[in-house]
């Protein structure tokens, strides 16, 4: 190891020591939270990829997805919080995470009435950040935001009942109101009330693919022939000049 490489390496060390030191006395890595922006997008989506597993909450598996982020981040921007790793050094340490949670909100208003709802539609702390507060802040925040914007007064959440972590984080948040929903999923394949559906939407999709395929064979068709056209328009005035051409020889050689 040449003595800059050796130099590098003991300012790592020097640097890992100080974080170690710091987490040491405050008990907990230092974040910030902040509105979501669009270079956060993609983070994003994949630490709720990590999060909202399939193998452990299916319903929350499901319902995640790239437009999802998007679409939050366009039409609830105000409730849309990520927290960020005050240590985070960009090129450091590959393992290192800037991103280490986020919280996606939205109000929901009842027309006629004068209430509005704050919803948590989705909240997620890095597995490698849990239990240093992320999700708890992340909460603090967007319940200020809802209240100070829109003057919620009820905020409500929700989760697969199996997921005990994020029921007993509700709970320490506050939301004691707990009220079992049931979800009920149906594959429309199997199901004779609606399969029929799916075979006349798959038929459609099959006409509509055969009449693509006619019209590109038309539209060659007649580009073909229209190229046969020009050619053959070409062959005969080809001839005419020719023939033109060997009708004024002749008149000379009489003269
Ligand atoms: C649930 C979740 C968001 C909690 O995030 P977190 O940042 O670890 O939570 P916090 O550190 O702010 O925890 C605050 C309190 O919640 C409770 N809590 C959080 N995680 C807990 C766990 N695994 N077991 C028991 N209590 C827990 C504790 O009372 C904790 O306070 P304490 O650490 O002082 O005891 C996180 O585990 C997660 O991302 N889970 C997967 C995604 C998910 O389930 N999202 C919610 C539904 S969309």
């Amino acid at each position: 190891m040449s003595s800059k490489e050796k130099r590098e390496k003991d300012k790592e060390r020097e640097k890992e020591d100080l974080k170690e030191e710091k987490r040491f006395f405050d008990g907990k890595r230092s974040f910030s939270i902040r509105e979501l922006e669009i270079q956060d997008l993609a983070e994003v989506y994949n630490l709720g990829e990590t999060c909202f597993r399939a193998d452990l909450w299916p319903m929350l598996y499901r319902g995640w997805d790239e437009y999802e982020v998007t679409t939050m981040f366009n039409t609830d921007g105000d409730y849309c919080l990520v927290a960020e790793n005050d240590e985070f050094e960009k090129g450091m340490d590959p393992d290192d995470e800037r991103i280490v949670g986020f919280v996606l909100g939205t109000v929901m208003s009842k027309p006629g009435t004068a209430w509005s709802y704050g919803y948590i539609v989705w909240l997620c702390a890095h597995p490698n950040w849990q239990r240093e507060g992320v999700a708890s802040k992340l909460i603090d925040k967007v319940v200020e935001a809802f209240v100070e914007n829109e003057g919620v007064r009820i905020i409500m959440a929700d989760t697969d009942p199996s997921n005990e972590r994020a029921v007993k984080f509700f709970k320490k948040k506050g939301f004691d109101q707990e009220r079992q929903h049931v979800f009920l999923t149906s594959n429309i394949e199997n199901n004779p009330l609606y399969s029929n559906l799916l075979h006349k939407s798959r038929a459609q999709a099959l006409e509509e693919q055969y009449l693509k395929k006619i019209r590109r064979l038309a539209v060659g068709s007649s580009g073909l022939a229209a190229v046969k056209n020009q050619k053959r328009k070409n062959v005969n005035s080809k001839k005419n000049a020719q023939t033109a051409k060997q009708k004024k020889s002749k008149k000379k050689k009489k003269k």
